[in-house]
C-alpha cells in the first residue's frame, strides 16, 4: 500500500525529540513500513494526497476499557467517583459477552480517533479480560490489557481472593506474554500484572503481584499518588515511609512498570521511580476532570523519570490522544513548567509513548517500523500557518481522521 502526503517524520536533530513535517510518501508491506521517501507525491497512491497529514498511529498508555461507558461523570473526586460510578459500571463485566461487545465498540472508537495501540485495564473478571485480549488480537491492535487485582476496600462485586486472581493472571501471562519472542508471530497483544492501586490491594496481594511480574518479566500497571486523601488512606493501610515505597517493597517497580498519575511525590519517591526505570504515565485530562491536581512534568523528567501519556478514560474525558497531548501542554502552564511544543507533544503521543513501553519499532514513520498510521485531512489552512502542526493540534477536529491503518491494513476509513 502507498500512502502519500505530509509525513510526520522523527526529528532527531533537535535537542528534545519531536516530529518534523516533510512532503513525501511511504510504502507498507506485510504490516511494516518498507520504504519512506521525501519529495514530491507519486503519480498514484492508495491513501492520502495533497493536503493530507500522515502520522504514526497514536498510543494511549493508560486507560480503562470498561470505563468508556462512564466518561463524563463530572463533579466527584476520585474515591467517591470509584465507589459511586466506576465500580458499579465495571461490575457489568461479570458478563463476558458484554465485555466482548463493549471491547469491540471501544476499539471502533479508538480507531476513529487514530489510536492504534494502548495499555489498558480490564476488570477483576477473568473471562471478560480474556475476551478483551482475544478481541484486541483479532482486530490487529498492539495492546497490553490486564485483569485488575483487588482484594480489599472495595464493594463485594469487585473483591477477589488474592491467590485466585494471581493464579488467573498467571494463566493470562502464559497465553499473552510480554516478550515478543514468546508470542506467536504477528500477535501484538500482551497482558499486564494489574494491581489497581495500594488502597484496594493487601500487602500480600501486592507482593504476590510483584513476584509474578518478576517471574514473567511482565508489564505492570497501577495508579500512584493521584490525590491527597488517597495518600492518607495508603499510609493508614500500608504504613510508611511513603506511597511509592509500598510498591517498591512489593517488587512492583521495574522498567516495565507504568505508574498512572504520579502527582504527589517526594524527592525520595522520585528517586525510587528513576532508579528502577519505572515509567510515570501522565494523565492530564483525568487530573483536571477529577480535580486531583497537576503533574509537574519538568520535575519528574528532571529527576530522570521516563514519562508517558495516557487518556485515563473514563477519569479522563478525551478519547483522542491529540486532545490529551493538547491538555498536557495546558497542564504545564498550571505546574509553571516549560511547555512542550506541538512537535514534542505529537512525539510523546506516538514514538515517545512507544519508547516508554520498550517498543522501538512502533509509533514512528521509518523503514522497518510497524505500519500503524493515521491519515488526517484537516479542513483548515494549516500548511501555510506560522506553526502548521501547532495549528492542526489546537484546531483539532476528530472528523479529520480520514483513515487508520493497523498493522498494514486499513482498519477504519470515513
Ligand atoms: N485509582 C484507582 N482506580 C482508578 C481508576 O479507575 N481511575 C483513576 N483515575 N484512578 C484510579
Ligand atoms: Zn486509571
Amino acid at each position: 500500500m502507498i500512502i502519500a502526503g505530509t509525513l510526520l517524520l522523527p526529528d532527531t536533530d533537535s535537542e528534545r525529540p519531536g516530529v518534523r513535517l516533510a512532503q513525501g510518501w511511504l510504502r507498507t508491506e506485510g504490516g511494516r513500513i518498507v520504504e519512506v521517501h521525501e519529495g514530491g507525491l507519486p503519480a498514484s497512491f492508495d491513501l492520502g494526497g495533497d493536503g493530507h497529514l500522515i502520522s504514526p498511529g497514536f498510543i494511549d498508555t493508560h486507560m480503562h476499557l470498561p470505563q468508556f461507558d462512564l466518561i463524563g461523570a463530572h463533579g466527584m473526586s476520585l474515591l467517591d467517583w470509584l465507589d459511586q460510578v466506576t465500580f458499579p459500571n465495571e461490575a457489568r463485566w461479570a458478563d463476558p459477552d458484554y465485555a466482548l461487545t463493549m471491547t469491540e465498540r471501544v476499539i471502533d472508537q479508538l480507531l476513529s480517533v487514530g489510536t492504534t495501540s494502548f495499555v489498558g485495564y480490564a476488570t477483576v473478571h477473568h473471562e471478560a479480560t480474556k475476551r478483551a485480549l482475544d478481541c484486541c488480537a483479532r482486530r490487529g491492535l498492539r495492546a497490553v490489557v490486564g485483569q485488575v487485582l483487588i482484594d480489599q476496600e472495595a464493594p463485594d462485586s469487585m473483591l477477589r481472593d488474592a491467590d485466585e486472581c494471581i493464579a488467573e493472571t498467571e494463566l493470562l501471562l502464559n497465553d499473552w506474554p510480554s516478550h515478543p519472542e514468546q508470542r506467536t508471530p504477528g500477535n501484538r497483544v500482551s497482558t499486564a500484572v494489574t494491581p489497581r492501586f495500594a488502597i484496594t490491594c493487601s500487602e500480600g496481594l501486592l507482593k504476590a503481584a510483584g513476584d509474578l511480574a518478576k517471574k514473567h518479566d511482565a508489564y505492570i500497571q497501577t495508579h500512584l499518588a493521584e490525590m491527597l486523601p488517597e495518600l492518607e488512606a495508603v499510609a493508614k493501610l500500608h504504613g510508611g515511609p511513603d506511597y511509592t515505597s509500598v510498591y517498591h517493597r512489593a517488587g512492583l517497580l521495574s522498567p516495565r512498570t507504568l505508574l498512572g498519575h504520579c502527582i504527589y511525590l517526594s524527592d525520595n519517591e522520585r528517586r525510587l521511580i528513576a532508579e528502577t526505570s519505572s515509567v510515570a504515565a501522565h494523565c492530564p485530562t483525568a487530573n483536571s476532570f477529577l480535580r486531583s491536581g497537576t503533574m509537574n512534568r519538568e520535575q519528574l523528567s528532571g529527576a530522570g523519570i521516563t514519562l508517558s501519556l495516557g487518556s485515563d478514560i473514563g477519569g479522563g474525558y478525551e478519547r483522542s490522544m491529540v486532545r490529551v497531548a493538547r491538555s498536557m501542554i495546558e497542564a504545564t502552564l498550571h505546574a509553571q513548567c516549560l511547555a512542550p511544543s506541538a512537535s514534542e507533544s505529537w512525539w510523546q503521543a506516538t514514538a515517545g509513548n512507544a519508547d516508554a513501553l520498550g517498543w522501538p519499532g512502533t509509533g514512528r514513520i521509518q523503514e522497518n517500523a510497524e505500519a500503524d498510521l493515521v491519515v488526517i485531512q484537516p479542513d483548515i489552512r494549516w500548511q501555510t500557518a506560522h506553526n502548521p502542526l501547532g495549528m492542526v493540534m489546537f484546531a483539532w477536529d476528530d472528523r479529520w481522521v480520514n483513515a487508520t491503518v493497523v498493522n498494514g491494513e486499513v482498519a477504519y476509513s470515513q
